[in-house]
């Protein structure tokens, strides 16, 4: 192997595993070297992204076994995680691992894989790809550099397509997911937590299945009982408020992600298009209260082969450009095992008060 070239092996190569090995076939230094997946169709379509010499293993001991990677990029579906992990930590094998969100589907879970993980010498990175939107990335800058004043309202808004089809059609199922609130809305409780710098006291939900899947059966004619539409308040400990306004049955909109990041000072807002909007630009706006209107609006440009080689607005490469930094020593994990825990509990807590339409209160990973 050549100096500096980390070799890969991909746990899970459905839709998001798939991402990861085409994002990571863009960064230099980068090899696909091992492969493994159960199901024939996915393998068959990751054989595509593969190099000629990877090796696609029978089971995960196997790939663990071989010492023919480097680190390991776990994409399987989310109440799998806890098992691949487990499987992982058992067998001695100390890899940096990135863990696909949301880590794990239930308290239990949060507790066990926080207490287990204490044991994992090497890196675990989870992957909240979107933080590393680049429009994303740049308001949080701007935010933390101070151009807000003091941060008092976050508010994030995904208006979307319905959830896509799954392999074994895992994501119809809210005990396989951990609830809409947890499998997307991670991503955005992880959001709060890093813009706020803060951590949260109590969560409100509103939402419900509405509208989608609603002509679908599942085994034994179950029905798909996923939240399609929900508005989320998350208090925060310094009194600092966010909202999530999310809406499955939205495809027609312009922007997918709209976030709105208002201080003492000044209010920042990030636009981001849905990844069918190849052709249109993600968008920053500025506006001081000082100057009574927006002062700045300007383009945020992604190279298209980054753009296309994800559905996350070209988050995926920047996320697995500074892990392959911490896979080669010279960089300290970002989004870490203790943040993607606490992101499940603000969604298993946000599922809760939607069920129960009370108030949650939350403290760490506990909440009632
Ligand atoms: N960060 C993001 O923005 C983002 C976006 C989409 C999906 N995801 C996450 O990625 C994960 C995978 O989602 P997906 O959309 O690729 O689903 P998918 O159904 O397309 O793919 C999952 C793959 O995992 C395989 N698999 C299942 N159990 C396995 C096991 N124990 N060992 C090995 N392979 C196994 C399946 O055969 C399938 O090929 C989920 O946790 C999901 O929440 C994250």
């Amino acid at each position: 192997m050549p100096e500096n070239v980390v070799r890969y092996g991909f746990v899970g190569t459905g839709m998001m595993g798939r991402e990861h090995m085409r994002n990571v076939d863009l960064v230099d230094g980068s090899k696909i070297a091992a492969v493994f997946d159960r199901d024939e169709g996915s393998r068959r379509e990751a054989s595509t992204f593969a190099a000629d010499d990877s090796v696609f293993f029978d089971d995960l001991k196997g790939l663990l076994a071989s010492n023919s990677v480097d680190a390991l990029v776990i994409a399987t579906p989310n109440d799998t995680h806890g098992a691949v992990m487990a499987e992982i930590f058992e067998s001695g094998v100390e890899l940096p691992i990135l863990l696909e969100k949301p880590v794990c589907t239930d308290i239990e879970q949060v507790r066990w894989l926080s207490e287990a993980a204490r044991q994992y010498r090497a890196p675990i990175w989870v992957g909240m790809e979107y933080r590393y939107m680049p429009p994303v990335t740049e308001l949080i800058q701007r935010v933390h550099a101070g151009e807000c004043g003091d941060t008092r309202m976050i508010a994030m808004r995904e208006h979307r397509n319905p959830f896509l089809r799954k392999v074994e059609n895992w994501n119809r199922y809210a005990e396989r997911t951990g609830g809409t609130l947890v499998e997307k809305c991670c991503h955005f409780f992880d959001l709060m937590r890093f813009i706020a710098q803060d951590e949260p006291v109590r969560v409100f939900a509103s939402g419900d299945a509405d509208v989608n899947h609603r002509d679908e059966r599942l085994e034994n004619g179950r029905r798909p009982e996923i939240i399609d539409n929900a508005f989320v308040v998350v208090d925060f400990a310094s009194g600092l408020r966010a909202s999530l306004d999310l809406c499955m049955f939205a495809e027609g909109a312009h922007w997918q992600e709209e976030i709105a990041v208002t201080g003492t000072k000044a209010r920042l807002e990030c636009f981001v298009p849905g990844h069918r909007n190849h052709d249109v630009d993600a968008e920053i706006e500025f506006s001081p209260r000082a100057t009574d209107r927006p002062v700045e609006r300007h383009a945020v440009e992604v190279p298209p082969d980054v753009l296309r080689a994800g559905g996350h607005h070209g988050s995926t490469y920047f996320e697995h450009q500074k892990f392959r930094k911490v896979v080669l020593g010279e960089g300290s994990v970002e989004v870490t095992l203790e943040d993607g825990l606490k992101a499940v509990a603000i969604g298993l807590a946000a599922e809760r008060s939607a069920r129960e339409k009370r108030v949650v209160s939350i403290d760490g990973l506990d909440f009632d």
